[in-house]
């Protein structure tokens, strides 16, 4: 899978790729991560990409022609299945979101900046809109390497048996029941005993029985 990223501040993104299991999808060659700045693609003598807002009011607004050449362009290379803005009144980013876009060739990710973007950006050339929550971010950077990571986790071949995304949070709508590891008893804590029994039937109940239980009282909203 292609994932082109579109951005004011290609420096934000050197951190998210560079480690763990995206480098590793990365590497693999399982994903490919480009990142594009707007800005090179101004046609305007100083490179602006933003001006003031029509009607007045407080801010910079993001200029449409940059992003509409660069969009334009990364098109005529390729076709993308969707073209996503990242911003604060987007479609709230669930599980089931992720899944639907880990099955895409190619997507475009357009991070958003200042007061926003030119309206007609988000009219005529974005598919969808997504958030990461309800706050607000200085820019969807930090929300695009959210949603790229959540994306490149589940592509084929990047996460190993051990590791399967198959028994995320999520996934089944519960959250994932706790985890033990050694020692056995630590400062008097103990591991579960059930845990150590070596009962793989009585194990796997457990596990149910956690994961129900620690939805109901942490996130009682996924039962429903
Ligand atoms: N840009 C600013 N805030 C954001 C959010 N919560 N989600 C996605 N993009 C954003």
């Amino acid at each position: 899978m292609r994932i082109d990223i579109l951005t004011l501040f290609p420096e934000m993104f050197l951190g998210p790729f560079s480690a763990s299991i995206v480098k590793r999808a990365i590497e693999r060659k399982k994903a490919e991560i480009i990142i594009h700045n707007i800005r090179d693609y101004s046609t305007f003598k100083h490179k602006s990409v933003d001006d003031a807002p029509y009607g007045g009011g407080a801010g910079m607004v993001m200029r449409i022609e940059p992003i509409a050449i660069l969009i334009e362009k990364l098109k005529r290379e390729r076709s993308y299945d969707e073209v996503i803005f990242l911003c604060p009144d987007g479609e709230l980013l669930e599980q089931k979101t992720v899944n639907d876009l880990s099955l895409n060739q190619n997507i475009i990710l357009l991070c958003g900046h200042y007061k926003g973007v030119d309206e007609r950006v988000r009219e005529h050339l974005i598919t969808k809109e997504i958030s990461i929550g309800s706050y607000v971010l200085s820019g969807g950077e930090l929300a695009a390497a959210v949603l790229s990571d959540a994306i490149v986790r589940l592509l084929p071949g990047v996460l190993n048996d051990e590791t399967s995304a198959l028994n995320d949070s999520f996934q089944d709508g519960l959250l994932s029941p706790p985890v033990y590891t050694r020692p056995a008893e630590f400062n008097g804590w103990k591991v579960p005993d059930v845990l150590l029994s070596g009962d793989e039937k009585k194990i796997e109940n457990w596990k149910e029985e956690k994961a129900l239980e620690r939805t109901k009282n942490r996130r009682p909203d996924l039962l429903k």
